[in-house]
């Protein structure tokens, strides 16, 4: 391999928030978070960020422009941005769009906060599918919009849309919104093409706007194919594409996404009520990315492969019982413990006091995830070693 994702870095005292930053988040400051471990020890596998190093090309890109010495503000005004990511969707997904549609945000989530606001009106709702990515929720709520939610229904080792349940809720006249997440995060679906063409007629039918979060799409299995929902529904301006170099290039820091809004209205909003200043070490870095980390996505890829298998034969082995199928894509492995915990056992403060182990549980996915933990595999391979075996002992007490 080119590059060590074996290395193991230090991110203690860097203001991470996956080691510095997980009280708050995970336990609300709640006193119930009391591990037996020390601070020092705790393993994290939560948070959707990698404990890998951003691909060189991006350090370099990051180091030049710092010695620039002027960090004074910025936007994106060199076509160099746009061409380097629209290359990017072009060869990796085949799909095109107008680079006048190209806007970027501070993130995939400020901009769902913004565009919840722009599209729905304040007694309309939005829809989404469960289990769900919690800030699809915050976003709603936070925004005083009313959550509708319809749950994916779990067949033969496969997450499914459920179809009728969604249609019946999509033709609610108060439904103007979904946010659609693909692929599917927490549980690594990526939809057929069958299923984005039914889901995307649904909602175009009636009237539903759908924001369709793609930020996990460059994270593949080896030999997967990745289908934006835009690219099937050319000519319609009802969709807006959220992708990000955060997820894949392990960049989530330098808050830099890019929203793709073919709706003439909605872009306006969007350019007159947003902040028109980009970070210009974030411009660099992701622009660097788009155009030179490649090579470093296909290495980092085989990696998280190897760390899914290395997951799959833990578990046969290990808990036998725990029901997991290796995601289609994400570095998230979204995993039902529901046998050896069979109560309704908080499992994120069970795993982070009895196993040290820090990792989002069922609750933190909005419905439907009873059972289940999500855990981040974006890791060198001994630490996901050592994160399982702690696991398993916490297990074994557990029942014993
Ligand atoms: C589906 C999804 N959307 C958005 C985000 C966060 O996006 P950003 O860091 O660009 O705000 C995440 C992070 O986990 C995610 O899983």
């Amino acid at each position: 391999m080119k590059y060590n994702f074996d290395e193991i870095i230090d991110r203690r005292h860097t203001n991470a928030m996956s080691l510095d930053g997980y009280r708050d988040y995970l336990f609300g400051g709640s006193d119930a978070f009391d591990s037996d471990y020390a601070d020092e020890d705790l393993i994290p596998m939560w948070i959707a960020d990698m404990e890998f190093k951003s691909p060189p090309a991006v350090i370099h890109a990051v180091s030049e422009r710092a010695k620039h010495g002027i960090f004074g503000y910025s936007q994106i005004f060199d076509p160099a941005y746009k061409q380097a990511f629209l290359n990017w969707t072009k060869e990796h997904y085949n799909w095109k769009f107008e680079p006048d549609h190209l806007v970027t945000s501070h993130g995939v989530i400020p901009a769902l906060f913004s565009l919840v606001k722009y599209i729905c009106a304040p007694d309309e709702k939005v829809l989404i599918m469960t289990p769900s990515y919690a800030f699809f929720k915050l976003a709603t709520e936070g925004s005083d919009r009313v959550l509708v939610t319809s749950d994916l229904k779990y067949s033969n080792g496969r997450y499914e849309i459920d179809f009728e349940d969604f249609r019946r809720k999509a033709e609610d006249e108060k439904v103007s919104l979904t946010i659609f997440c693909n692929p599917h995060n927490p549980t690594g679906r990526i939809w057929t093409h069958d299923e984005l063409l039914q889901f995307g007629k649904i909602c175009l039918e009636n009237d539903v706007m759908i924001i369709s979060d793609e930020i996990h799409c460059d994270l593949l299995r080896t030999g997967k194919n990745f289908t934006p929902l835009a690219r099937l529904f050319p000519d319609s301006d009802q969709i807006i594409t959220c992708m990000a170099p955060s997820k894949t290039f392990n960049m989530a820091g330098f808050m830099i996404a890019n929203i793709i809004i073919s709706n003439k209205a909605i872009r306006q909003l969007w350019q007159q009520k947003e902040i028109p200043i980009d970070n210009p070490l974030s411009i660099a870095a992701a622009q660097a990315a788009y155009t030179d980390g490649g090579d470093w996505l296909s290495e980092l890829k085989k990696y998280v492969d190897g760390n899914f298998r290395f997951l799959k034969n833990y578990l046969s082995e290990h808990l036998p019982e725990a029901i997991f199928t290796i995601p289609d894509a994400t570095y998230l492995a979204w995993v039902n413990v529901s046998h050896y915990l069979p109560g309704d056992e908080n499992l994120t403060l069970f795993f982070a006091n009895k196993a040290g182990v820090l990792l989002e549980g069922d609750t933190m996915f909005v419905s439907n995830g009873a059972g289940h933990i999500r855990l981040n595999l974006a890791c060198p391979r001994a630490r996901l070693q050592q994160g399982l075996n702690r696991i398993v002992k916490s297990l074994e007490h557990s029942s014993s």
